[in-house]
């Protein structure tokens, strides 16, 4: 697999993605591929991330209080060369929005064939769950860029 600009993508883009643009920054050793994250929905856009994903992060030393929510756009496609989203719902969300193969083909599951559930509206541990599945699944893409 090539190096190329990543978007992470969850429903709301506070809780899951925020977190995954912050792992995938600190865990890259290349410095000149884009990281971003998006939702599929909008209820959250201009916001920043949920309370317990910036303190999770904070936990590992990760820094996302910074980040800004915004919803996925079809200029996306143009701008990214991997989209990874969450879960199926992102999933047939965002695969809605293609029009062509090549758009289709950038957009993959993070864990490939199993979800990072939404932690949304469970306690505090979940997030720390969906940490170390996002976490894993960084290391693994970086292991498979070759430059
Ligand atoms: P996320 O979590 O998709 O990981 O950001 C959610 C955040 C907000 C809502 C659902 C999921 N919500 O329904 O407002």
């Amino acid at each position: 697999m090539k190096p190329g600009h990543v978007l992470m993508v969850c429903l709301g883009n506070i809780c899951r993605s925020p977190l995954a643009q912050g792992i995938f920054e600190e865990l890259s050793p290349f410095d000149n591929y884009r990281v971003d994250s998006a939702g599929t929905a909008n209820y959250h856009s201009g916001r920043a991330p949920d309370q317990r994903s910036i303190t999770t992060a904070q936990l590992h030393g990760i820094a996302i209080d910074h980040q800004r929510a915004r919803q996925f756009t079809p200029q996306d496609f143009q701008d990214f060369d991997y989209i990874y989203v969450m879960d199926r719902q992102n999933l047939r969300n965002v695969l809605a929005m293609t029009t062509k193969a090549s758009d289709r083909k950038k957009v993959h599951l993070l864990l490939g064939d199993t979800e990072v559930e939404d932690p949304y509206y469970g306690g505090d541990e979940g997030f720390e769950v969906v940490f170390q599945k996002i976490h894993s699944a960084c290391l693994e893409i970086l292991s498979q860029w070759k430059v």
